[in-house]
């Protein structure tokens, strides 16, 4: 029997890629996502990419906070597993809006746990962000280091793992996995999902992307005078397909009776400067990206990469991607829908 999950969040750009990984595996998925930050459209062309098993594909326009209708869509199916992705991710709205966030993350979140334990669903994939290890005090960063957070948006998913803790604590049917994702780029190489952010992009590949298409004049680069290779922020930039397939490797190791809550990071373990994605991304798309040197951005941290060992031996998941695939996958998805899943009339 095909197993049944949950993708919250299924909407968004990794939840897509997860979403089609999922089908393409044999998996049915149910997405419940409320379009706050995505489009429909992904969801349709991830149905088309998935062919025979896009059937397989259902969808559900709801926001998590919704408990009514999560019951609902719980009540009609028995699910597995759930992967939960939803959640508002923009960090310096974060700092802005903090209740937006902490209302929409940690309640939609509480909600959904709720739901699931009234229903037995008890086994748990959950977005954690590299964020968590602040600025680490060294590299690569493994599981064990520290927890930290700079921003209101951070602070959610530092919550969201502790509250993952003590739910497995008072009861141990519980089984989650938190995945601490490091910088998901890069597009499914058949060109047709991909990131499409709204408004101007917070981080780095996105608005390369959008220079690239003539959307934005110039990438400005945050901080030339960090104690790094070429002075510019260091970082582990993972192909989105990679981090989709790390998914599907938690979903296997859930059906291990031995496992509790459990973190793993999901990287490369390798550490690519913005001058040297900048560089990939030109070598990949034969376009120049005019560069305005500017201060650092506060918060941000110099080097950040993982320690893969973990996610390598307990979930028989390594990255195989490059920084060259990814930016070539990139590539392919921008330069065929460079207003992303809209128009230039309805995206600014
Ligand atoms: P995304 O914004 O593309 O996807 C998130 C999806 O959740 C969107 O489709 C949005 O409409 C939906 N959503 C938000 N709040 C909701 C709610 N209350 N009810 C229902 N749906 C809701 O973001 P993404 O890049 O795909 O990220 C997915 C997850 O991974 C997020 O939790 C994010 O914090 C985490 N994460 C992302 C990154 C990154 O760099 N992209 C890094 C680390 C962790
Ligand atoms: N950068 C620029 N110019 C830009 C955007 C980014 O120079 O316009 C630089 C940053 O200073 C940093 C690097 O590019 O050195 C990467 O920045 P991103 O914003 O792409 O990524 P961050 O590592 O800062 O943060 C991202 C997400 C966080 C998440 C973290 C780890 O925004 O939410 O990755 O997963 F927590």
């Amino acid at each position: 029997m095909a197993k049944n999950i949950l993708v919250t969040g299924g909407a968004g750009y990794i939840g897509s890629h997860t979403v089609l990984q999922l089908l393409t595996g044999g998996y049915r998925t149910v997405v419940v996502d409320n379009l706050e930050n995505s489009s429909a459209v992904a969801l349709q062309r991830v149905k088309e990419l998935a062919g025979q098993f896009g059937n397989n594909l259902s969808f559900h326009q709801v926001d998590l906070r919704d408990k009514a209708a999560l019951k609902t869509i719980f009540t009609e199916t028995k699910f597995d597993a759930v992967i939960h992705f939803a959640g508002l991710k923009a960090v310096g709205e974060s700092v802005q809006k903090p209740l937006l966030y902490f209302n929409n993350n940690l309640i939609g979140t509480i909600t959904l746990l709720e739901v699931m334990a009234d229903h037995g669903c008890k086994n748990l994939v959950f977005s954690s962000s590299a964020t968590v290890y602040g600025w680490p005090k060294e590299v690569p960063c493994t599981e064990e280091f520290p927890l930290s957070a700079a921003n209101p948006y951070g602070r959610t998913k530092l919550f969201i793992e502790e509250i993952c803790r003590d739910i497995h604590c008072s009861d141990s049917e519980w089984k989650i996995i938190l995945l601490r994702y490091f910088n998901p780029v890069g597009a499914h190489p058949s060109g047709q999902i991909g990131e499409d952010p709204r408004g101007i992009p917070n981080n780095l590949m996105p608005f390369v992307q959008q220079v690239a298409v003539g959307r934005r004049p110039a990438l400005t680069v945050f901080g030339n005078d960090y104690s790094t290779k070429d002075g510019t922020g260091v970082r582990d930039y993972i192909h989105v397909v990679d981090l989709a397939d790390g998914h599907i490797a938690a979903l296997c190791k859930l059906s291990d009776s031995k496992i509790g809550c459990e973190v793993y990071n999901l990287g490369t373990g390798k550490g690519t400067s913005v001058l040297e994605m900048v560089a990939a991304f030109e070598e990949a798309s034969g376009k120049k990206i005019p560069l305005v040197m500017a201060g650092r951005r506060p918060g941000d941290a110099e080097i950040v990469y993982a320690s893969t060992e973990k996610a390598e031996h307990e979930l028989k998941w390594k990255a195989k991607y490059g920084i060259e695939e990814m930016c070539r996958d990139q590539w392919n998805w921008a330069s065929k829908n460079p207003y992303g899943y809209g128009s230039p009339e309805t995206t600014k």
